[in-house]
C-alpha cells in the first residue's frame, strides 16, 4: 500500500523523507519520490522500483530545503512508471501533492480541468487534486484545500506543498491514515507510525475530515470546515522492528486483519448507493457480447482457483451459464473447448504466475475475450486481458494468500452480480438484496476478526493433530478447500478436504476418536444436510 512521509524544520527534508520511505517499505511499493521546497522553488525527483533507484536520482540533485514531502506508490490509477510516481503538481509547478487512497470521481473532474485547459502528465487520480488546487488558490493554500474537500469523494490521505507558502504542509485525512509527529522546532508526517519512531514518539493520529497544518514550531489541527480542533498526544512505546508490521508477529497477520479495509476498497464505486446495480468501469464488454456468452472458463492456480470454484457456484445460480474452472497448469494441456462465445476469466493475484498467463494466451489465441480479476496494477495479466477488475488488496506480503483471496470473491461475486444485471437473469429484488448483502461484509469481516481469541484457543487444540479434515457442500466445500490449502501451508499438518456427502464412499474410514473435522455449514439450502453428515463423524467420535 502507498506510504507518504513529510517533514518541516531546520535540517535537509531529504534525509527524513528517505529514511521515512525506507521504514515503510514493507507494505509494499513500485515506485516513490519526493518533492522539497526551498525559497528558489520545489524540486520533484521521482523513480519507478525499489528505493534505491530514487537515491541514486536524488544524491546531488535536491537541495537542502528544509520542506517537503515524500511517497511509496503502490498502483492503482495507471501502472507503475516515473511519471504516475507521486508527487504530482498542477501546470505551474507551484503546488505538489503526494496521496494514497482513491478518489471516485477523479474521471468527472479530470473531464472538466482538461475542458479548461489543464494539462495532465500522469494516468492517476491523484494528479486532479494539485490542478484543482491550481484552480482554488487565491494566496492562501489552507483555504484552497477546504474548498477543494467539498469536490473530493472517496478515500484520501493528502500532503500538499505551495511553492508560495513554504513554510507550512498541508495534510488531510480521509479514510486513509495520517499520523503527525513533533519535535523540537520539527515536525513530521507519516502515513504509518514506523516511519516517525527515530525521529520522535511523540505522535498523534488524524481522524477522518481532519486537516493539519505543519509548521516549523508548531502543528495546527482543523475540521474540514476550518474549526479547530484539539488533539491528544501520546507517546508511542513500540519497538521500531515490529512496528513495521504494523506492531502484529507477522505479516500473514497483519494482512488477515487489513480484510476488513481491503473488502471497502474493493466495493467502492462498484455498487450504486441504492444497492441497485452494479458499475465495473474496467470492464469493456457490451451488452451485445455479453449476452452472446455461451460458457465460462474460470482459470488460475492455487488459492485463485478456490476461489473460481466460488465464482462458478455464483455464475451458474445468477447468471445461468455453464461454468468451467481449470487449474491453469492444467487447462492448456486439454485441448479444452474455448471459443469466441467463451468468457474466460483468468484470477492472479500477483498477476505474473507464468501457467495463469499461458492460460489467458490461450483463451485469447482461441478467440475467447479475457476478464481479469488481480492484485497488481500493470502486471503481465493485467496488460494482456482485455479487461480487467482489480481487487484493492494493496499489497500482499506474506507467501499466504489471505486478503487477496476474499477480495478475489468480492471481485467475483461483483463479476457475476455484473453479468446477471445485463442479462437479466436475476429478479431486480434479488439482486438488489446481494449487492446490499455485499456491502456489509466489512463489518462482517470485523466481526469474524474480533473472535480472535476464541479461534486462538481452537488452534490450540488442533495444532497437535497430524490430520485434519474439513467437509461442506456447494459453496462451504469450495471455502474448505482454501482452508485446507491454508492449513497445510502455513502449519504443516496434512489436511483434506471433502464435499460433506462423499464421506461415506471411502474417506470416513480415516475418521477415527479425535480426528479434528472442521465442518462449514453457511447455506440454508444445504444445511440439514449437512448436519447429518456432522453426525457421520461425531458417531466415529471425530472432535468437530
Ligand atoms: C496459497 C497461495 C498460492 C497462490 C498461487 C497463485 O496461499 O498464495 O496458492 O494463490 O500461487 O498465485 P497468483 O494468485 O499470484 O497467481
Amino acid at each position: 500500500m502507498c506510504g507518504i512521509v513529510g517533514y518541516i524544520g531546520e535540517k535537509p527534508a531529504i534525509d527524513f523523507l528517505i529514511d521515512g520511505l525506507r521504514k515503510l517499505e514493507y507494505r509494499g511499493y513500485d515506485s516513490a519520490g519526493v518533492a522539497v521546497l526551498d525559497h528558489r522553488g520545489t524540486q520533484l525527483v521521482k523513480s519507478v522500483g525499489k528505493l534505491k533507484n530514487l537515491q541514486e536520482k536524488v544524491e546531488g540533485n535536491v537541495n537542502g530545503g528544509m520542506v517537503g514531502i515524500g511517497h511509496t506508490r503502490w498502483a492503482t490509477h495507471g501502472r507503475p512508471s516515473d511519471a504516475n510516481a507521486h508527487p504530482h503538481s498542477d501546470c505551474t509547478g507551484n503546488i505538489v501533492v503526494v496521496h494514497n487512497g482513491i478518489i471516485e470521481n477523479f474521471l468527472e473532474l479530470k473531464e472538466g480541468l482538461l475542458q479548461r485547459g489543464h494539462r495532465f502528465e500522469s494516468e492517476t487520480d491523484t494528479e486532479v487534486i494539485a490542478h484543482l488546487l491550481e484552480e482554488l488558490y487565491q494566496g492562501d493554500i489552507e483555504q484552497a484545500v477546504y474548498v477543494l474537500l467539498n469536490k473530493l469523494q472517496g478515500s484520501f490521505a493528502l500532503a500538499i506543498l505551495a511553492r508560495q507558502e513554504p513554510d507550512k504542509i498541508i495534510a488531510v485525512r480521509q479514510d486513509s491514515p495520517l499520523i503527525v509527529g513533533l519535535g523540537d522546532g520539527e515536525n513530521y508526517l507519516a502515513s504509518d507510525i514506523p516511519a516517525l519512531l527515530q525521529h520522535t514518539r511523540r505522535i498523534f493520529i488524524l481522524n477522518d475530515g481532519e486537516v493539519a497544518i505543519l509548521e516549523k514550531e508548531s502543528v495546527r489541527v482543523t475540521d474540514r470546515d476550518a474549526r479547530p480542533v484539539k488533539k491528544e498526544v501520546f507517546a508511542v512505546k513500540w519497538d521500531p522492528v515490529a512496528a513495521e508490521k504494523g506492531g502484529y508477529e507477522h505479516f500473514m497477520l497483519k494482512e488477515i486483519y487489513e480484510q476488513p479495509k481491503a473488502f471497502r476498497d474493493t466495493l467502492t464505486g462498484r455498487i450504486s448507493p441504492d444497492s441497485t446495480r452494479v458499475t465495473l468501469d474496467e470492464v469493456h464488454l457490451t451488452v451485445d457480447q455479453i449476452r452472446a456468452i455461451r460458457k465460462v472458463a474460470i482459470v488460475a492456480c492455487g488459492t485463485a482457483y478456490h476461489a473460481g470454484l466460488v465464482a462458478k457456484n455464483l455464475m451458474e445460480k445468477w447468471v445461468r451459464l455453464p461454468v468451467e474452472v481449470d487449474v491453469a497448469s492444467e487447462f492448456r494441456y486439454r485441448d479444452p473447448l474455448v471459443d469466441p462465445e467463451t468468457l474466460v476469466v483468468v484470477i492472479s493475484q500477483s498477476g505474473e504466475t507464468a501457467d495463469t498467463l499461458a492460460a489467458l494466451r490461450e483463451g485469447k489465441r482461441r478467440g475467447a475475450r479475457v476478464v481479469a480479476v488481480t492484485n497488481v496494477v500493470g502486471s503481465s495479466v493485467a496488460r494482456e486481458a482485455d479487461d480487467v477488475i482489480y481487487t484493492w488488496a494493496g499489497p500482499e506480503i506474506a507467501v499466504a494468500s489471505t486478503k487477496a483471496y476474499t477480495t478475489q470473491l468480492i471481485a467475483l461475486s461483483l463479476l457475476a452480480a455484473y453479468l446477471a444485471q445485463v442479462r437479466g437473469t436475476l429478479e431486480k429484488p434479488v439482486l438488489s438484496r446481494l449487492l446490499a448483502e455485499l456491502k456489509t461484509l466489512p463489518a462482517k469481516a470485523e466481526a469474524v476478526l474480533a473472535q480472535e481469541d476464541r479461534i486462538r484457543s481452537l488452534a490450540g487444540r488442533l495444532v497437535k493433530h497430524e490430520d485434519v479434515f474439513f467437509i461442506g457442500r456447494g459453496l462451504d466445500f469450495a471455502v474448505a478447500l482454501e482452508g485446507q490449502l491454508k492449513l497445510k501451508e502455513i502449519s504443516y499438518i496434512h489436511a483434506e478436504a471433502l464435499a460433506a456427502g462423499e464421506l461415506k464412499h471411502g474417506t470416513l474410514a480415516l475418521i477415527t476418536k479425535g480426528v479434528p473435522v472442521i465442518a462449514l455449514a453457511t447455506q440454508e439450502s444445504v444445511f440439514e444436510k449437512t448436519v447429518s453428515n456432522i453426525r457421520e463423524v461425531k458417531a466415529r467420535d471425530a472432535f468437530v
